[in-house]
């Protein structure tokens, strides 16, 4: 029950606080699309800008991409999502809506708001790819909205080694949108329609023993990412896939899950693609020593709005008298909160002005002039601004500010012209 209360509530507060809006909800929404607002924007931003740090900027055998989300639609038929893209569905014979027949407790949830078990129908596949038709006269070119942003990175895999000076193994890093078709969209962002990924398709030798310690290497490297930024550790784990639930293009697979209220939930996968993809696409590769063959595919792939879903829920904290979101302050909407002790009082505006215009050139920075001092606090606590600085009258005579820290509360006295050194090496304090 408590448990369900946290989901609520996180759901209420990103929207009452501008992170999350269900999508076209003035015409009553659209299921499985969401709206991310002016603080959801930050977070995301945020995930993704250290994701590309880690994964593009501090390597050097990793390179960016950012291609089409439609391609030509012979990419689907090539890649096996046209035929092998699907999900098991099963139809409830009393009210004819449709459910994956793989999620039991969703099947048992809606035979208790029939009262007695109604009875279903036997398992159909049905495609998740989303169609789309270009042009203007008939007949229209059918293709598809990307189901996952992978292909587009194994379309340019040639074009990247042609164009850059990249050695096996190697990288390719991208973040987009991708859609799928899902049937039963739930758990708020968690099953969208439309979501982010983040993904590394990393090149290998076909080597089997070689490969394997890859993928072990990069599972670590993945899961470790989520810990330094912030996320507990205890609500983490792999899990394994089993054959008969490997996606169509894995040799093996494992899943990071979180410790969600609704359950252990994966939000990214790891997988060994093996040389499904270029083998479909008949790629090859040709090494220093001349030697052509299809390089293997490692593939870590994560969700941006999962992400973010579980780092807002892990952030999450209810003290005595507060809720704030402890996120890590890399991830924080806003780094900073400048106060004037009283709204009031011009010589403090100013002051407090000054301050927040220089923080401004440097950090991601919001003025908050509303109320006392203690709901300015109780507000940036909830949305998880690490800092909060106020100008009072003993600025105007000493030259310091008041810096409160949102997980201790605790207040220190700091020097205006020290202040963006402070911030600064606190925000990039490695823990
Ligand atoms: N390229 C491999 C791939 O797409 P996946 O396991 O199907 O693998 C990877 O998806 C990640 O994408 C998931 O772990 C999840 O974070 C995110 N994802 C997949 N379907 C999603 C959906 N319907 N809504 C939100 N995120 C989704």
């Amino acid at each position: 029950m408590i448990i369900i209360e946290t989901m609520d509530e996180i759901v209420s507060l990103a929207k009452r606080r501008g992170f999350i809006y269900p999508g076209s909800e003035i015409y009553g929404g659209l299921a499985g699309f969401w709206d991310y607002g002016p603080l959801g924007v930050e977070l995301k931003n945020n995930i993704k800008r250290e994701w590309w740090r880690k994964m593009v900027y501090e390597r050097e055998d990793v390179v960016g991409l950012d291609a089409a989300i439609i391609m030509n639609p012979e990419v689907w038929k090539a890649s096996g999502h046209l035929e092998a893209f699907t999900d098991p569905l099963v139809e409830c014979k009393a009210c004819h809506k449709r459910f994956r027949s793989d999620k039991p407790e969703t099947i048992k949830e809606h035979e208790k708001e029939h009262g007695k078990k109604p009875e279903w129908t036997t398992p159909k596949t049905f495609n998740l790819l989303t169609e789309v038709y270009l042009g203007t006269t008939e007949p229209k070119q059918k293709t598809y909205l990307r189901g996952e942003i992978t292909q587009g990175v194994f379309m340019n895999f040639s074009n990247v080694v042609d164009s850059t000076r990249v050695k096996i193994p190697f990288g390719i890093a991208q973040i987009g949108k991708a859609f799928r078709n899902e049937i039963t969209p739930g758990n708020f962002t968690y099953r969208s329609r439309e979501f982010e990924q983040m993904e590394l398709e990393y090149f290998v030798k076909p080597d089997a023993k070689e490969s394997e310690k890859i993928f072990k290497y990069w599972k670590e490297e993945r899961l470790k990412w989520y810990v330094r930024l912030g996320m507990d550790k205890e609500k983490l784990r792999f899990r394994e896939h089993a054959a008969d639930e490997r996606a169509h293009y894995a040799r093996f697979a494992e899943d990071i899950e979180y410790q969600a209220p609704f359950g252990w939930s994966e939000f990214e996968g790891i997988h060994h693609r093996g040389e499904w993809d270029l083998g479909r696409h008949k790629l090859t590769y040709k090494s220093d020593e001349g030697k052509e063959y299809t390089p293997w595919v490692i593939e870590t792939s994560g969700g941006v709005d999962r992400a973010a879903l579980f780092f807002l829920l892990d952030a999450y904290q209810k003290g005595k008298d507060r809720v704030y979101l402890k996120l890590h302050p890399k991830l924080a909407p806003y780094k900073v909160a400048v106060f004037p002790l009283l709204a009031n009082k011009e010589e403090l505006v100013k002051k407090a002005r000054t301050v927040y215009e220089d923080l401004k050139k440097k950090f991601v920075v919001v003025w908050d002039d509303r109320g006392n001092i203690g709901k300015r606090y109780f507000a940036q606590d909830e949305i998880g601004t690490p800092w909060c600085v106020t100008v009072d009258f003993d600025s105007l005579e000493d030259g310091a500010v008041t810096v409160r820290d949102r997980d201790t509360t605790k207040q220190e006295r700091i020097s205006i012209d020290k202040l963006a050194t402070y911030i600064d090496n606190k925000l990039n304090a490695e823990n």
